[in-house]
């Protein structure tokens, strides 16, 4: 059946130009010049996509849009416009629009958005049977070969903004629980961005002693204070002409604030120890999980250079948010696994897919990550079964009559007591110490640090050496 275009434009040449050309792409198009004819039109019959421009006379395409998605939520609607103003797009794609495309209109360039539009129904209609597709539904749009976008709404909605804020300059901040993928978003907006050939310099702050703040970001010049045996390069040079990410920007003390402050708003730093300037042309992206809002009425973050910072916020969704994409995840997890291992497990039985969906995931992506590789080394057959799961995955039914079963017939025997090796034994319960403390401290990663008893530096490694999977 051919899909039905609605074409709203004032300027009834532009209308008639693209209905021709839809119409020869084998769409079923009408025209209407006016917000009240939409309305008339949308209730006589069904589109599939409503092409709208911005500015009409009687309204604009942001009240059809909300008016469409309240009323037509299946509807998808592409907003075009004479004016760029990103975050006019922004608002838009928030508020369900697919696309949103400036003028002048090339005609490939509609029909692209048109189709890709018309397909992302289809595949979001289709998400109950993800579980059946495995791998194969990860695509990537984006120049980003790392990145898993998934196709759930949270993520469709973060991969627009994405897309949108990466060819910008505009310095974003990224909200969301540990884990969520903050830096694997950072790092996809720089690939997308022209700055793509030049650095990404990652820098996490919540490790940072105030000693040492100051020149990790400027460097310094050799015999600039005790200790300074050689010239050291800062990261903001290191970055410069690409992107630099601030992780846990929250945890930046006050006086490194202000000094931050001031190379941002000047674009010019100076080395410990030199005269020199140096000019600067960084991106700047930070990540927060802390409520920076709630910092600044406690005094603990500068207001100043919070606005600096978000001049663009993007909030990265957590994974329990993002409904079947935790399939779609883990089946990548464990084909990279399958991999490393040099295993070739095909794929998880439903009842363990069932357990990954019921989780809560506060440790989100990385959680998932590091189940996926711990049950991939534990599983010897084709399937992932329920027995290699950690304990704290949803107690089916089915699992509880197996635990209990277990546990009378092998009263002191652990859950998984599989054939591992002491390197392994150990490794396994470092794994759980941490993730253990982890959650019961809210991925909070200082607290966590402090309970274990290992600074926190020694702890982001810990995480990072899970998170690599290196001989867990
Ligand atoms: N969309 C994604 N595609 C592929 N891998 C992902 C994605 N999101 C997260 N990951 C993986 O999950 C792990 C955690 O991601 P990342 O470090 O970006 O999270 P974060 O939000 O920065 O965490 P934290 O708040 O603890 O710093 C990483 O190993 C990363 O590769
Ligand atoms: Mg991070």
């Amino acid at each position: 059946m051919k899909k039905k275009i609605l074409i709203v434009d004032d300027e009834i040449s532009i209308g008639l130009l693209l209905s021709k050309f839809l119409a020869k792409k084998g769409f079923e198009v009408s025209n209407v010049t006016s917000g009240k004819k939409v309305l008339q039109a949308v209730e006589k019959e069904r589109f599939d996509l409503v092409l709208c421009d911005y500015r009409l006379d009687d309204t604009d395409g942001k009240e059809i849009l909300i008016y469409i998605k309240e009323n037509y939520p299946n509807t998808s609607v592409i907003i075009t416009t004479g004016y760029s103003d990103i975050k006019l797009a922004i608002e838009l794609i928030k508020l369900g629009a697919y696309d949103y495309i400036v003028k002048p209109l090339y005609p490939d360039e509609i029909l692209n958005s048109i189709n890709k539009a018309l397909e992302m129904q289809g595949t979001l209609k289709s998400s109950e049977h993800l579980e059946d597709k495995g791998c194969d539904v990860i695509s990537n749009v984006l120049n980003s070969p790392a990145y898993i976008h998934g196709e759930s709404a949270a993520s469709v909605l973060l991969l627009k903004q994405i897309e949108l804020i990466a060819p910008t300059n505009y310095t974003v901040i990224l909200t969301g629980e540990s884990g969520t993928g903050k830096e694997c978003v950072a790092k996809t907006i720089h690939l997308n961005s022209a700055r793509r050939e030049q650095h990404f310099i990652a820098m996490d702050c919540g490790s940072l002693t105030k000693d040492l703040a100051a020149s990790e970001f400027f460097g310094h010049e050799k015999g600039a204070f005790t200790g300074a045996t050689f010239t050291k390069i800062g990261h903001f040079e290191q970055a410069n002409g690409g992107t630099l990410f601030l992780d846990e920007v929250g945890n930046l003390s006050y006086e490194i604030q202000a000094t931050l402050l001031r190379a941002v708003q000047e674009r010019k730093i100076k080395r410990i120890g030199s005269t020199k300037e140096i000019d600067l042309d960084v991106r700047l992206i930070v990540a927060t999980n802390e409520n920076l809002k709630e910092a600044i009425q406690e005094g603990t973050f500068r207001e100043d250079l919070y606005h600096r910072f978000n001049e663009f916020s993007i909030h990265v969704p957590a994974l329990k948010d993002r409904d079947h994409d935790i399939l779609i995840f883990a089946a990548h997890f464990l084909a990279t696994v399958n991999q490393e291992l040099n295993k070739e497990i095909r794929g998880f039985s439903d009842e363990v897919k069932k357990c990954l969906l019921a989780y809560h995931w506060p440790g989100n992506v990385r959680e998932l990550k590091n189940v996926i590789r711990r049950i991939a080394l534990l599983t010897d057959g084709d399937w992932i079964e329920t027995r290699v799961l950690p304990l704290e995955f949803g107690m089916t039914d089915y699992r509880k009559k197996l635990n209990e079963k277990k546990a009378a017939l092998f009263p002191q025997t652990s859950n998984h007591s599989q054939s591992l090796n002491l390197r392994h034994a150990a490794k396994e319960a470092e794994y759980h110490t941490i993730l253990e403390v982890l959650k019961a401290v809210n991925f909070n990663k200082t607290k966590a640090a402090k309970i274990l008893n290992i600074d926190r530096k020694t702890l982001y490694n810990k995480i990072k050496f899970i998170d690599m999977g290196d001989g867990i």
